[in-house]
């Protein structure tokens, strides 16, 4: 086993596991410094390609993105997201999942969990493929959001699929919007550790979409922090920007080109 997917798993009751979600090799670089996970979530349909859910980004979408992620991750384990449709059947999956980690160089994938892809979860490992899971909303899967595990009922079925996954061989999982009462159950029941996203702090770690907790998406959930508005900042900058290009007071001399420097 890799040694960094070793330390995620030991942090499990002793240190709070810290996540985003990165796209590119400048803010993944920022990231890396902090985070003990970074992922390559499929996310990215909606950030950054405007599509209203992430069902159609492509297999080459995720690689190419990865690709430039891994370029400014040292530190952190780098997982990438299985894109909707790219693991549909065991062969299919074993192919794609290859391919990502061949051409990224990432230390692991991420599935969402759908009927009985537990199976499909199980056949990866055991080709030796370290793989994260998702359970609770699956936005590849799910139409509507719902809150999960709202009645024990519920709870203790979210707790059985969490189990069959850790009994596939995922090292980790996402758990995404469950009750406090699901999390809470499912974290202290099984032995991985467990990422939440609008699930509690009973989780072991936290996720969020960096976009969103930057302030730069414009989709602000109950569950989201903002931690900066970048959108206002960016806004800022530009205005400046534009006044001084109309005011001629840039470029000023000083950023002028004369003679063979560039710096
Ligand atoms: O795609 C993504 O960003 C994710 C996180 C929300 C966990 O799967």
């Amino acid at each position: 086993m890799n040694s960094k997917i070793k330390k995620i798993i030991l942090k499990k009751n002793k240190s709070k596991l810290v996540s985003l979600t990165a796209y590119s090799k400048s803010i993944a670089k920022i990231l890396d410094n902090y985070c003990d996970i970074i992922l390559v979530g499929d996310s990215m349909a909606n950030v950054l390609y405007g599509q209203n859910n992430t069902h159609k980004i492509s297999l080459e979408n995720m690689v190419q993105h990865a690709l430039s992620v891994r370029l400014g991750v040292k530190k952190a384990l780098l997982v990438v997201d299985m894109p909707k449709g790219s693991y549909n059947k065991e062969s299919q999956a074993l192919k794609n999942a290859k391919i990502i980690i061949k051409k990224t160089r990432c230390d692991a994938i991420k599935l969402e969990n759908y009927k009985n892809n537990h199976k499909t979860l199980k056949y990866l490992v055991k080709n030796k493929i370290p793989v994260m899971g998702h359970i609770g909303y699956t936005p590849q899967f799910k139409k509507r959001f719902k809150l999960e595990g709202q009645s024990k009922r519920e709870a203790h079925a979210l707790l059985e699929e969490a189990k069959l996954i850790e009994r596939a061989g995922a090292f980790s999982i996402v758990l995404e919007c469950l009750t406090s009462y699901a999390a809470k159950l499912i974290t202290k029941n099984i032995k991985i550790p467990t990422i939440g996203i609008g699930s509690s702090s009973y989780c072991d770690g936290q996720v969020l979409v960096t976009d969103d907790m930057l302030g730069l998406s414009g989709f602000y959930p109950k569950f989201v922090k903002k931690y900066a508005n970048l959108d206002r900042i960016i806004a800022k900058a530009t205005k400046k920007y534009t006044r001084d290009v109309k005011l001629k007071k840039f470029p000023s001399k000083k950023n002028f080109l004369n003679g063979s420097k560039l710096r």
